[in-house]
């Protein structure tokens, strides 16, 4: 939530050369998809700092400084915001100045005791524009620098987190130092980008890619203060500290387009990449398979008697998918918990559990709080996370990194796909080193999910029917998804992905719930569409499915069935069949999820909608 960046380069003879304005927009353009309420930019030139902003998407931003540039400058901050304190206007909208108007400030999370240090602030006259709570730091800032300017914007910075509670990273300019911005961060994300002749600030890597892919991971309550040349870190108490280096393993064009009408659209077809990537390099010499950052011992996994997922909407549905994997192959039992109820229900955790905490981002706050609660309590956390250099894998004991590669679109697919396959790698990573698996047995579910990428592609290949209906469906009130087993997750987040792109009301229900309730929903023209099993399962599961098909039919609904190749069962009570390729039920949501995100992609596309940006929504939810 709210995209931060942060620019200082060398100004060149004459004042020409690189300008602070069009890195930092571009940063923006690029972060847009951490909220989209309002955005703004300052730069430090002439002896002043001088600011552009307006409330709505960046274009309006734009706008403005066309009519009204801001001056050439080497030193720029900039914001993109998800509102919390104050509604999207132009007077809340970042960066905010303190009294004298030579300080400015861009902020991402929450100063939870803003109304008492506001009080404290118009007591002694200090005039406020704005009703967030970015502009009290932006005028505590400015005090602590006027009591001390020989002391420098980095203590005055220091001085005041140890005043603010709550979440954030903020980025701080000021007249006096034109070259210099100094940056804090306390459970909200800011990582350091490392160039040659200028340095970044950046919410994630995104926010600089386009000019260096050397990045520096800080730690929580550190200071940084950046300038042309140097990068130093301390901690809130100004002790030295050091940030961990790394490198970004994809480029600028992985956060373009590429050809496609949306972010979400692209992300969909990468998807078969997705998974290849990150099954990639997952085994040693002699074939086991591998993680990438373990801090816990195998004697420690043998004695795991439980197993506590935690993640928040698209990344929890991975979770629920991995429950069914994880406890067949391994005979572990999983619970799945959402990461935002997880630490209020006193959970029952030891030192033998194992908190499996799944997150694209690494830095949604729900989730980093109940990993923290889960290791306060003596569990083991291991991430499943798409972001090298993000929280959750820094506070984890180990860490499986999906290969997903930057995800723009707020609504999730690539990384849904991705986090199911890392799941399962962990799945059999256990049940290998448990010895509930055979060798051969691990290798033979390995063959089976590499050869998932090129099925992916082959349903990708032959949706032209789903984008039909979606597109003739643009005006449906409610659409329901039934599942049952690994089909019930995919079901639930077939409706997030129609709810949160297209605002339409969708439900997903395990389908032998239909009949102590939902059924009642269902009347003539109803969409329902059915996830259905393999028909070469063991068990009943296909006919069971089968049978609910033909109960809603009975009541009038239109169903859309998604089964696999050759099964004629559901024909005779299909409006619409909906064919992916064979392979085990276990593994067949990542080919039944495609048609399902496709589908909620066309239909919000066709009534006109953002799909990349939807309403009310940001990317990286790091407020709780
Ligand atoms: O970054 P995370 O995976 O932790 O995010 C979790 C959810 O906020 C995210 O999956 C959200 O539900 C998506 N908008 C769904 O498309």
């Amino acid at each position: 939530m709210c995209g931060i960046v942060g620019y200082v380069g060398t100004p060149a003879a004459g004042g020409a050369g690189v300008d602070g304005t069009e890195v930092v927009l571009e940063g923006l353009r690029r972060l847009e998809y951490r909220g989209y309420d309002s955005a703004g930019i300052a730069v430090v030139a002439g002896g002043g700092v001088q600011t552009r902003k307006k409330a709505g998407k960046l274009a309006n931003l734009v706008e403005v400084l066309g009519a009204d540039p801001l001056p050439a400058a080497a030193t720029a901050i900039g914001h993109t915001r998800w509102a919390t304190h104050g509604g999207p206007t132009d007077a809340n909208a970042h960066p905010h100045l303190d009294a004298s108007g030579r300080l400015a400030v861009i902020h991402n999370g929450i100063v939870e005791n803003f109304a008492l240090l506001r009080a404290e602030l118009l007591e002694a006259g200090t005039p406020f524009t704005s009703e967030t709570d970015t502009e009290v730091v932006a005028h505590l800032l400015g005090r602590a620098h006027a009591a001390d300017p020989a002391a420098g914007l980095a203590a005055a910075m220091r001085a005041v987190c140890a005043r603010l509670e709550g979440a954030f990273t903020l980025l701080a300019v000021h007249a006096d130092e034109p070259g210099t911005i100094v940056g804090a961060r306390r459970n909200s994300p800011l990582v350091v980008g490392l160039g040659e002749g200028a340095n970044y600030l950046g919410s994630d890597v995104a926010a600089f890619i386009a000019h260096t892919r050397e990045a520096l991971e800080l730690g929580q309550d550190q200071i940084v203060t950046i300038t042309a040349d140097d990068v130093v870190v301390t901690g809130f108490d100004g002790t030295p500290r050091e940030g961990r280096r790394f490198h970004v393993d994809w480029d600028a064009a992985a956060a373009e387009k590429g050809g496609f009408p949306s972010f979400m659209a692209k992300e969909i077809h990468d998807q078969p990449q997705a998974i290849a990537d990150t099954l990639l390099g997952r085994t040693d010499a002699e074939g086991r398979l591998q993680l990438d950052e373990m801090k816990i011992s195998e004697a420690e996994l043998r004695s795991v008697d439980k197993i506590v997922v935690i993640a928040c909407g698209t990344a929890a549905y991975a979770g629920q998918v991995a429950k069914y994997a994880i406890e067949h192959w391994c005979r572990i039992p999983v619970e799945v918990e959402l990461a935002h109820e997880f630490r209020y229900r006193d959970p029952v955790v030891s030192e033998r559990t194992l908190v499996v905490a799944i997150s694209q981002s690494g830095e949604t706050m729900d989730t980093i709080m109940a990993v923290r609660h889960a290791r306060e309590q003596g569990a083991k956390v291991l991430a499943i996370c798409n972001t090298n250099g993000s929280t959750i894998p820094r506070e984890s004991d180990a860490v499986l990194y999906t290969h997903a590669g930057p995800e723009i679109a707020v609504a999730s697919t690539k990384a849904f796909l991705a986090q199911i396959t890392a799941c399962y790698l962990l799945g059999l990573y256990l049940a290998q080193l448990r010895g509930n698996k055979f060798a051969d047995e691990v290798a033979d579910v390995l063959a089976q999910l590499h050869e998932i990428p090129g099925q992916v592609r082959q349903v990708l290949d032959g949706l032209e029917q789903v984008r039909e209906i979606a597109r003739y469906m643009a005006d449906t009130r409610s659409v329901l998804f039934l599942g049952r087993h690994v089909g019930y997750p995919v079901a639930m987040e077939g409706a997030l992905k129609l709810k949160e792109l297209a605002y339409i009301h969708a439900e997903g229900f395990a389908a032998g719930e239909l009949k102590h309730g939902p059924i009642a929903l269902v009347e003539p023209g109803q969409p329902v569409f059915v996830v259905v099993p393999s028909p070469r399962g063991r068990d009943s599961l296909h006919s069971k499915v089968v049978s609910n098909i033909q109960e809603v039919r009975a009541r009038g609904a239109r169903t859309l069935v998604i089964a696999e190749h050759g099964d004629t069962d559901v024909e005779p009570y299909a409006d619409v069949v909906i064919r992916i390729p064979r392979t085990s039920t276990l593994l067949s949501p990542l080919l039944a999820v495609v048609p399902l995100q496709v589908f909620a992609c066309e239909l919000a596309t066709a009534k006109g909608l953002d799909v990349d940006q939807p309403r009310n929504l940001a990317k990286s939810v790091t407020v709780e």
